[in-house]
């Protein structure tokens, strides 16, 4: 049986992708730090090899038997990687192109890159810059999060040898319900704020572009390019693409998918100038190359996702570890505290020593924590 390793399978694509890959016969081993705890991994954690280690130190034992390796690992958005940009580089560009080195070196003859659609960003303002895109199109990054994706293509694409097949996807922002479930992406936030205020709100006047892919054809996705022959796809590019929305169109169509659903909604526009990411991308050569064709629309995902948010009590909507920024300060002061204090529900041990270490599960001090 073919052995796929995900990088990342913890997360929000992650999870999704894992689901599509059991049911489609392959097997699965994720490689995850698991940061946002083995909670939403559940459904699978039983029929999965999870294998709890840091990118930045995967090794040949990781990939053993492996006939692919899928890496989603890593900071996955600006705001992550602007907060720590040391960690960002390590693990988006260092630890990324670390895994496709083992990859190859271990005889492993495919490894699919997670990039990001972000790439391409022109910001709002110089329409000359305003064209559709393509994976020939020049690029300029201008945030810590694109420039490290940006540089780890340039290192693994040119691994690609007759017995080993790199392959970049650059996604667009990726929608849709997972049970990893993410409110920080634009409109799994658009339904979050709707069902938890009534309102949507749109920054710039929602004059910008975004290229949108549902998280279950990206999950498809990536299936079709393990199946492709290696000469098809080896050393290439691949933009994944639903279609490409100003952010005010796909306010409005949230805002009709979501009356129709019985949730009333308004919509708020702010006029006011701020930095905004605006692009727009083509996905034609997935569809000549890969056969890639979207199936999931916007009105259908956010059906799904009104339904399975309620389903799965993903309701508690301030909850951080639904926005990654969040989460990651969030864990980040705990981890100070903690090295300082020790837990708050343990009795310090020994004398006027602090316990760095909780006694057992039961003394953690939030249920949120302890699963990190
Ligand atoms: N979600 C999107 O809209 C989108 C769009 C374009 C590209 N991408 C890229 O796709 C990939 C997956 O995105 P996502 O939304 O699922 O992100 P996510 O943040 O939900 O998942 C990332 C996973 O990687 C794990 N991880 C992070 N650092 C690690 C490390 N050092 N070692 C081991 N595991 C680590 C986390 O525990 C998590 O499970 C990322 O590479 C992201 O940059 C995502």
């Amino acid at each position: 049986m073919s052995k796929v390793v995900v990088v990342g399978g913890g997360g929000y694509v992650g999870c999704v992708l894992v689901e599509e890959l059991l049911a489609m016969g392959f097997s699965v081993r994720v490689v995850d730090r698991m940061f946002f705890g083995r909670e939403p991994a559940r459904g699978f954690l039983d029929r999965v090899e999870l294998i709890d280690a840091d990118m930045r130190d995967f090794d040949a034992a990781h990939v053993e038997d492996a006939t692919a390796v899928i890496n989603l690992g890593g900071l996955s958005n600006d705001p992550t990687a602007e907060f720590n940009p040391k960690a960002n580089r390590e693990m988006n560009t260092e630890a990324s192109i670390r895994v496709a080195e083992v990859t190859k070196r271990a005889g492993v003859p495919r490894l699919i890159f997670a990039s990001s659609g972000s790439i391409y960003d022109r910001g709002v303002g110089d329409d000359s810059k305003d064209v559709l895109l393509d994976e020939e199109s020049p690029v300029e990054p201008r945030a810590a999060y694109a420039t490290s994706k940006l540089a780890a293509e340039r290192a693994i694409l040119p691994m690609a040898t007759d017995s080993f097949a790199p392959v970049v996807f650059r996604k667009g922002t990726v929608f849709g319900f997972s049970p990893r479930m993410r409110y920080d992406l634009v409109l799994n936030t658009f339904v979050k704020d709707a069902l938890s205020r009534g309102v949507i709100t749109v920054h710039h006047g929602g004059a910008m572009w975004r290229p949108l892919v549902e998280v279950r054809d990206v999950a498809r996705a990536y299936v079709m390019a393990l199946q492709v022959p290696e000469k098809v796809v080896s050393g290439q590019i691949f933009n994944l693409v639903t279609g490409n929305f100003r952010i005010s169109e796909l306010a409005l169509r949230a805002q009709a998918s979501l009356m129709e659903l019985g949730i009333p909604v308004k919509v708020d526009v702010d006029f006011t100038y701020r930095l905004v990411r605006s692009y727009r991308v083509s996905g034609a050569k997935a569809a000549r190359v890969l056969g890639f064709h979207p199936e999931v629309t916007v009105e259908e995902s956010i059906a799904r996702m009104v339904e399975q948010i309620n389903l799965h009590g993903y309701t508690d909507y301030s909850n951080p570890r639904y926005y990654n920024i969040d989460w990651m300060k969030l864990l980040e002061e705990a981890v100070e505290i903690v090295g300082k204090h020790g837990y708050v529900l343990s009795k310090p041990h020994g004398k006027g020593g602090s316990s760095r270490q909780p006694n057992d599960g039961a003394n953690r001090p939030t249920a949120a924590l302890a699963e990190s």
